[in-house]
């Protein structure tokens, strides 16, 4: 039995890989995009059918006395067992984005005389955006300070050198969309605290993958997606958690759903207490019950054996490109540590965008291409096999050698 299949073959969470969908025409496909869309759980097909064809089918309006009306606070209960919240403190809403608009103004908003918000330039670029969107309804002296730790050969002294008394907010991707840094959370909270600004972090790429631990961490804001490594389904929606003692903070967006009584149809109706209060509108029940199946399996399979599985597949993925891939051009751009890194790992090569698509295209294994020159390959524990790492690395080499990277030079698709 070659190294890899003995791996497989000990490893206890191996029977999880049966629970997710593989496409029978695509017996050798590799996905190592569970970074970016999750696999489908087999157990959504059920929850499909329960939702559309008897609750929406068949119960019709009856379904919003029947788990509807309280599904972002169940599903959001969920997550929450994940992260170590407590009950009441996670609900899903709308997505990421608007997630962390919401938060990011209630700061700002608690905070007036502190005009500024603090990220870093490896932070997801939609969320600096957001951030300015924050800061712009906040008030006209907020304004967001990014912190340059691309080449910082110690991001967190980077981050905390720029953290002062006029900081609101420091708002961070607990792992970075791109290399895969993952920031100390306790570390980063612990500092803030010190100077009274609040932390907000987007666990977007963290959430099912590293474990989490708001209480002991000192978490008190943060949002995710769920459509990663919660396997939620594209468009899922993302989740909020406000610590409950953070009475404070107001919705921006108030409306129905985000009322004490929404079906009062009172405009003055106050906002509801706890977490509700960070909802605005309808909630999107049949994606939201998509999420379940996902969520309750990475509880099952425990997130410390999941991190643990995390670690030696990137480890194993690290060690392989260093030894055969180092010499046609590649180089692992992820940290090295893995107390600094998440679940994905980014290999960078002058010609990423054609090795990836020779890989796609040729070769049965999806990474994705981050501009201008990062491979990312995503290992999402419940379902990527020791194996999958070692058959990557040699069809890397393969689309090297057999001229399958020149051949997809000049293509450039709409999603990269
Ligand atoms: C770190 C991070 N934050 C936010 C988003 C955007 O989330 P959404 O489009 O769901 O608002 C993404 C999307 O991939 C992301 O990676």
């Amino acid at each position: 039995m070659n190294p890899a299949s003995h791996l497989d073959s000990t490893d206890p969470l191996a029977d999880f890989r049966n629970r997710f969908v593989h496409s029978s025409d695509e017996a050798d496909l590799i996905y190592l995009d569970g970074n970016s869309l999750g696999k489908q759980p087999t157990a959504v097909r059920q929850v499909l059918t329960q939702v559309v064809d008897h609750e929406w089918g068949e119960r019709l309006i009856r379904g919003w006395n029947e788990g509807w009306l309280d599904i972002s606070g169940s599903v959001g209960d969920l997550i929450g067992e994940l992260l170590g919240a407590q009950h009441g403190e996670v609900t899903l809403a709308e997505n990421t984005s608007v997630c962390l608009y919401k938060t990011a103004v209630a700061v700002l908003r608690s905070h007036p005389q502190r005009p500024t918000v603090l990220t870093d330039s490896e932070n997801f670029p939609s969320d600096i955006q957001i951030l300015r969107s924050a800061c712009g309804s906040a008030g006209s002296d907020h304004h967001v300070k990014v912190v340059d730790t691309s080449s910082a050969s110690d991001p967190t002294s980077a981050l905390l050198d720029a953290l002062d008394d006029s900081t609101a907010l420091v708002s961070l991707s607990h792992v970075s969309y791109k290399t895969g840094w993952r920031w100390n959370l306790k570390e980063i909270n612990d500092a803030a605290a010190k100077v009274d600004a609040q932390v907000l972090w987007d666990f977007s790429h963290s959430v099912g993958a590293v474990p989490i631990d708001v209480q002991s961490d000192g978490v008190t804001l943060a949002v995710g997606c769920t459509y990663k490594y919660l396997n939620g389904g594209p468009g899922a929606p993302a989740f909020i958690y406000v610590r409950s003692d953070q009475d404070d903070l107001a919705n921006p967006i108030t409306g129905w759903f985000g009322t004490a009584d929404p079906f009062s149809f009172d405009a003055s109706s106050p906002p509801a207490s706890g977490i509700e209060r960070f909802l605005t509108g309808t909630p999107h029940v049949v994606s939201a019950a998509l999420i379940r199946p996902g969520v309750e399996m990475l509880l099952e399979a425990g997130m410390e054996r999941v991190y643990e599985k995390s670690v030696s597949l990137s480890q194993r993925f690290i060690e392989l490109c260093d030894e055969r891939l180092s010499s046609s051009g590649f180089e692992v751009r992820s940290p090295r540590d893995p107390q600094n890194r998440g679940s994905h790992v980014a290999l960078f090569h002058p010609d990423a965008q054609a090795v990836g698509l020779a890989l796609i295209n040729e070769k049965s294994v999806i990474p994705d291409f981050r501009p201008p020159d990062l491979l990312r390959f995503g290992f999402a524990p419940l379902y990527t096999s020791f194996t999958d790492v070692d058959l990557t690395v040699s069809r890397i080499m393969e689309a090297v050698e057999d001229g399958g990277v020149d051949r997809w030079r000049n293509e450039n698709p709409l999603v990269p």
